[in-house]
């Protein structure tokens, strides 16, 4: 079958890429969407269980940093649309194994973008390279409005008079948030040296489905059904900026297709949260849903030493996307909050998997010697 686009997903089998490859798999059958994952422990095929089938469907299993194996794809699939999510993404690792960080994020993207400039060849007719970032690479805001506590869910705070604007100077502080500043550089140098189509966007802390559970909110979905201890760090003061996946999901469709090259745009929720008071909601809410009495579970959050270089207070202004493209957030945090505690407290074969390690074992069974 001729594809009208061969589009090359990375980090396909991760947690927001998942939901970009079933969005664009089921969305345009015109298209061959082939994911490129390496399966780290963060990758895991049984996030798309749902579409591996499809007939425009395919699945990689490669380094990005593999120069020649990743050439070896373009060329295969004839690829000219490439949306980068691959990365080592937790900030806690990053500061026991900065390497690590380096190599996947920076090293990684280096070799996508040179894979891309090789066998693109000059002719950037109708070719991409999207970039997905994050807002971490801005730095941190201060809490200028510190007082704040929402009286409801529903309720939007902002916590300081400053945001994250598509011109605000880099100044990232974690290992994490260092290297993907590191590999946006690359991407815009690689437009501004070469000329390569490129889009770079920012986007703010999600949440939903198929998180890996060293993340917040699935960590202590989890620890709460399992009647474990929540570890807040520091005093809970800080705060994040959260979005649903599906959300950021159809802002990376909207750009793909409709985003300016060479340029930036910034994706988030307008939904400014304290970490304690996001954890009092995760609380009730799961407490709720399992049918325990109202503070059942308050007693396990405790606040543990603080993560070293913890950035204060992330806030996104998304205002040029939704000026430019129409995108908003379509989810009210009240509603993903429900459906996303509803979802792992159904799925709990699938987080049993994850915090049992019997995927590791199923992957090497399945891909071990491809
Ligand atoms: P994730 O850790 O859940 O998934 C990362 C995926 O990349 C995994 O499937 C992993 O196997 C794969 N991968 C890692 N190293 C690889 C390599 N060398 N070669 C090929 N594949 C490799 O991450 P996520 O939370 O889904 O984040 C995806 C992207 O979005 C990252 O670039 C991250 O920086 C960015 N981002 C994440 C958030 C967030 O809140 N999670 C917010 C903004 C931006
Ligand atoms: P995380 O989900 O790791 O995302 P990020 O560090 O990229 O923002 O953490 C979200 C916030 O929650 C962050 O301020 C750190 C804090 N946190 C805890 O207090 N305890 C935890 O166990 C974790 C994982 C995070």
């Amino acid at each position: 079958m001729n594809y009208k686009r061969n589009i090359l997903i990375t980090g396909g089998a991760g947690f927001i890429g998942s939901h970009v490859v079933r969005l664009f798999v089921s969305k345009y059958p015109e298209y061959r969407i082939v994911n490129l994952d390496k399966l780290t422990y963060a990758g895991n095929l049984a996030n798309l269980k749902d579409i591996e089938n499809a007939p425009n469907y395919e699945f990689v299993k490669a380094d990005i940093c593999d120069f020649e194996t990743v050439c070896g794809i373009f060329q295969k699939y004839g690829i000219d649309g490439v949306i980068h999510l691959a990365a080592e993404s937790h900030v806690d690792r990053s500061i026991k194994d900065p390497f690590t960080f380096a190599r996947t994020n920076v090293l990684g993207t280096l070799s996508m973008l040179q894979a891309a400039k090789h066998c693109w060849n000059g002719d950037w007719d109708g070719k991409l390279f999207y970039h997905i970032s994050t807002d971490e690479v801005y730095g941190a805001l201060e809490l200028t409005r510190p007082e704040g506590v929402p009286s409801d869910i529903s309720a939007h705070m902002v916590y300081g008079d400053e945001f994250f604007r598509e011109t605000t100077r880099y100044s990232p502080h974690s290992p994490y948030s260092a290297s993907k500043a590191s590999s946006d550089h690359f991407v815009r140098a690689f437009h501004d040296t070469y000329g390569m189509p490129v889009i770079v966007t920012n986007c703010s802390n999600n949440y939903g489905p198929y998180q890996f559970p060293e993340k917040l909110i699935p960590l202590f979905i989890n620890n709460i059904r399992h009647r474990k201890p929540l570890p807040v760090y520091g005093r809970g003061e800080n705060v994040r900026d959260w979005l649903y996946v599906e959300d950021h999901a159809r802002a990376i469709d909207l750009i793909f297709h409709e985003g300016k090259v060479a340029d930036t745009y910034n994706i988030g929720g307008f939904n400014e949260w304290k970490n304690i008071d996001l954890i009092k909601v995760i609380i009730k809410t799961t407490d709720r849903i399992l049918g325990n009495p109202e503070g059942y579970s308050d007693g396990l959050i405790t606040f543990v030493t603080d993560r070293a270089g913890h950035d204060l207070r992330y806030a996104i202004d998304a205002t040029k996307l939704h000026r430019e493209l129409g995108w908003s957030p379509s989810l009210q945090f009240e509603e993903g909050i429900d459906k996303t505690v509803r979802w792992y407290l159904d799925n709990q074969e699938w987080m049993d998997n994850i915090t049992s390690g019997a995927y590791e074992k199923y992957y090497e069974d399945m891909y071990g010697n491809r």
